[in-house]
């Protein structure tokens, strides 16, 4: 959990002056902590005395401190989503605009924590504040034609956040393959927050010690039939401080595509410092690199990660997406998949082929919550029509994981060809009945239980519309988690749904005798 959300911005060398080692001078002004191959994080600083507080009324990362001699003490609030965790940082003075620090933070699991070394160096407003570059008008940006169905794959920030490397996304390229998760239909291998570096000397990317070559990386993903993304930022450094795109929109598009990915992830982070949340702002910074994207013609998958704001949903395909997240971040428990699955059902019918709403990744197999619970996710997820992609780690899944995650029957409902809308029935208490048409005189219909006991959940067979012309045709139902036949009885069908849980059914009119 290595990331202070939008205040840790990644940055070149220390432009400050060269002063003479002084102990005694203030800390007032900006810092710059940096870790090798890792990302950086800015601090604007104010002492007092032995009392080091945040020196600006906007900063957004609480941190109080002392600094005893040349022993400086700093403990950092940091929000990620709905949760706030404490980074201290520990170590001495080593000049007046110097410090080598110890740093202790949370790690991505329960209890883990992760300790790390970096220097902590002066630096002016203007490297924490770039100027601001413009953008381009607003224009309705060509659709690439990518992505006609929700796209699939497997992303490392669920499960490493940035504590991974080349070898584990090749790993994940092999598990994709061997575990069976490609020819259940995932193919993107997305690489996330923790890959980039710096800039060369012509201002080109470049990955860092973890990440030495990116285009091999993405010919060895390519060699498994699979395709590849990559991560960056409208800023100049996206949310735990490694390189953004800010000022080089053109460039990285071009090394994206030289290099042979197929996908770009570009989250807004960063961008905070420059640009204002509003919809030009917003629009305007993806557009520029939608266009950036259509210039090398190569077919990258455009998305957008901005966590919904502006009502992403309304212009996110206008300015060049293929899917936009449509809220913050996801984690691996109940309230929050809960929360954000469900709140999807307000604004699903502005996904459409080509252009997606993506509520976040699947945390299906990351042992935060229950396998009735994760079947819940992934069967909200494929009525939803969201993105599935996988955020676990594909080497070591369980079986109960597999079942999940490659549950063909309910791939089939998120990637089915008329991608229409589902609907919401009226919920009673915590029970919800959602409802999606599909292709092929089919619906499928999600009996979900929000609450935390056993509820009796049903509908009426007449209530699908499926028997209006049916002849002498009749219905077949069936349960896509337990793989078998409902018969088709009475006017209804009611089933017991267990604690968070679901019952997913497909009803089809007969298609002569088949299902
Ligand atoms: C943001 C995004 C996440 C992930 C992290 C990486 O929080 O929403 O999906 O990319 O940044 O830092």
């Amino acid at each position: 959990m290595l990331k202070p959300l939008f205040f840790a911005l990644t940055l070149g060398l220390c432009t400050c002056s060269l002063a003479q080692p002084n102990a005694q001078s203030s800390l007032d002004g900006f810092w710059q902590y940096t870790v090798p191959n890792g990302g950086t994080t800015f601090f604007a600083l104010k002492q007092s005395g032995e009392s080091i507080t945040a020196s600006e009324a906007d900063w957004k990362m609480p941190l109080t401190g002392t600094l005893q001699g040349n022993k400086l003490h700093l403990t950092v609030s940091a929000k990620f989503g709905n949760e706030t965790f404490e980074i201290l940082y520990e170590g001495v003075r080593e000049s007046a605009d110097k410090f080598e620090l110890n740093e202790k933070a949370p790690g991505v699991r329960p209890g883990e924590v992760i300790e790390r070394k970096g220097t902590l160096q002066r630096v002016s407003r203007e490297v924490v504040y770039p100027e601001r570059l413009s953008l381009p008008p607003l224009a309705d940006q060509p659709d690439n034609g990518l992505v006609r169905t929700p796209p699939m794959g497997w992303n490392s920030w669920n499960h490493y956040h940035d504590q991974f490397d080349d070898a584990t996304v090749r790993q994940m390229a092999d598990a994709m393959i061997s575990s069976g998760m490609a020819a259940a239909g995932y193919k993107y291998i997305i690489v996330d927050e923790g890959w980039s570096s710096s800039r060369d000397a012509n201002g080109n990317i470049v990955g860092n010690a973890r990440f030495p070559d990116m285009k091999a990386l993405a010919d060895y993903v390519h060699s498994k039939g699979l395709k590849i993304g990559i991560y960056s930022s409208p800023g100049p450094q996206v949310c735990g401080g490694y390189q953004g795109s800010y000022g080089h929109e053109e460039q990285d598009a071009k090394t994206f595509a030289d290099w042979g990915y197929d996908y770009l992830k570009y989250d807004w982070c960063g961008a905070s410092r420059i640009y204002q949340r509003t919809p030009a702002d917003l629009e305007g910074a993806y557009q520029k690199m939608a266009a950036a994207l259509a210039k090398t013609n190569r077919p990258l998958v455009f998305s957008l990660c901005e966590y919904g704001w502006g009502d992403v949903w309304k212009w996110g395909a206008k300015a060049g997406g293929n899917l936009w997240r449509t809220t913050g971040d996801i984690s691996d428990h109940w309230a929050s998949m809960d929360r954000i699955g469900f709140a999807q059902l307000d604004i699903t019918q502005f996904s459409k082929p080509g252009h997606w709403n993506d509520p976040d990744m699947l945390e299906v197999g990351n042992g935060g919550m229950t396998a009735d619970e994760y079947r819940t996710h992934m069967s909200l997820w494929a009525l939803l029509r969201a993105p599935l992609i996988a955020g676990n780690d594909l080497r070591t899944m369980t079986e109960e994981t597999k079942s999940i995650l490659m549950n063909a029957e309910v791939i089939a409902i998120d990637q089915d060809p008329e991608a229409l809308p589902v609907q919401r029935t009226p919920p009673q208490a915590t029970s919800e009945v959602l409802v999606r048409p599909l292709a092929n005189e089919a619906v499928a219909v999600g009996l979900f239980n929000r609450g935390s006991a056993p509820a009796q959940i049903g509908f009426r067979w007449d209530s699908l519309h499926l028997n209006a012309n049916l002849g002498g045709k009749s219905l077949e139902a069936r349960d896509l988690w337990k793989h078998e036949g409902i018969s088709v009885t009475g006017d209804s069908y009611t089933a017991t749904v267990p604690p968070h849980g679901v019952v997913l059914v497909r009803v089809a009119v007969k298609q002569f005798g088949t299902f």
